[in-house]
């Protein structure tokens, strides 16, 4: 069950998960009690639905200060450089993502918070992993600094819990489906942009081969398993590096038949690029057996229920 007395805070409020995810923690929490962060202005979705700070994750005198300030007693931390951008400026991202971590896991040491949540990717395996259902446990070797900075971050979360006792938490998300915040610079945004551009112009040029498979998740069901995760009782938490997560596996091709179902005039072509060589390192399908053990995770959404609510959600906002 949900304490009443936490006081959240949400790093990188603004972004794809950031939106949604506060306003879902507002609804359990109360609005007044979780606090949203961000470098960027308050998000639109945000504006009056709760306190609003701007934070740069990487001033760690401030961010601790504002922990203090706020009474915070669990953090959420979605301040990220993603893979796609993350390979324009590989040591800005490393930078970036290394030490947000490192200063919110510091903080929560010092300060003894009740929880820290952070997210890891699908990014952290590579070309040599399985890449069919890729086990929890498996050759890890990522070829992106994206993959590079989060497979660290695991050891890191891992090593804090073990030496300091922070009980952190975090899940390896796949490639993230949504409407209701713009993707930050993934690789699997290609899914988003095709919904989008199907919507506006019926017409998709995709820099993702038409027969990629990637693992993929709608939006709804990856804030679920987050606040399922974080509520789940602390004894049955087995894994504290971050547990493989798994919903739907599609490829280019796939996900276009089905927008097809629903704008049957939509077109699609394919110009594969840098990206491409990402997505390739990847699996293409996930095991989440522990997590399903460990603290119950189900998926609900399937392409067909993604896609049609997807773009309905997009016509509705156009
Ligand atoms: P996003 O890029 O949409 O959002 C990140 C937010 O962090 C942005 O609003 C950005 O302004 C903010 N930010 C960046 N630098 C900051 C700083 N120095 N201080 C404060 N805020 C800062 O990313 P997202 O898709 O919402 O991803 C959130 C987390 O989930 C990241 O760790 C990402 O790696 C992980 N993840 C996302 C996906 C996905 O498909 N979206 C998949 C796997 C893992
Ligand atoms: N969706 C993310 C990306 O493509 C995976 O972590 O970067």
């Amino acid at each position: 069950m949900s304490n009443p007395k936490e006081r959240i805070l949400v790093i990188g409020a603004c972004g794809q998960i950031g939106v949604e995810l506060t306003l879902a923690l507002r609804k359990i929490y109360g609005n007044t009690n979780v606090v949203a962060s961000d470098l960027r202005n308050e998000h639109e979705l945000l504006k009056g639905t709760g306190p609003y700070v701007s934070l740069d994750v990487m001033n760690k005198e401030m961010l601790h200060v504002l922990v203090i300030r706020h009474n915070i007693t669990q953090v959420y931390l979605l301040a990220a450089i993603l893979s796609a951008t993350g390979e324009k400026n590989p040591g800005l991202a490393w930078h970036i993502n290394m030490q947000s971590l490192i200063n919110v896991l510091e903080i929560a040491k010092e300060e003894d918070l009740h929880k820290l949540y952070w997210p890891s990717s699908i990014a952290v395996f590579g070309a040599n992993s399985p890449h069919q259902h890729t086990p929890q446990h498996t050759i890890i070797e990522p070829s992106t600094v994206y993959g590079i900075s989060k497979f660290a971050g695991e050891r890191w979360c891992e090593y804090y819990h073990k030496h300091f006792g922070v009980d952190v938490r975090s899940l390896r998300y796949p490639g993230l489906i949504s409407y209701k915040s713009a993707p930050g610079g993934g690789t699997t945004d290609y899914a988003i942009e095709m919904c989008y551009e199907a919507t506006e112009n019926g017409h998709y040029k995709s820099y993702i081969a038409e027969n990629t498979y990637l693992p993929m998740m709608y939006m709804p069901d990856a804030i679920r398993a987050t606040i399922e995760l974080m509520e789940t009782d602390a004894k049955n938490i087995s894994l504290h590096t971050s547990y493989n997560l798994n919903a739907v596996s599609f490829s280019p091709k796939e996900i276009a038949a089905e927008i097809k179902k629903h704008i049957p005039g939509f077109t699609i072509s394919y110009d594969p690029d840098y990206r491409q060589e990402i997505a390739n390192s990847w699996p293409q399908s996930i095991d989440d057996n522990l997590a399903r053990k460990d603290w119950g995770w189900k998926p609900e959404y399937d392409l067909a229920a993604m896609t049609e609510d997807m773009l309905k959600n997009l016509k509705k906002k156009r």
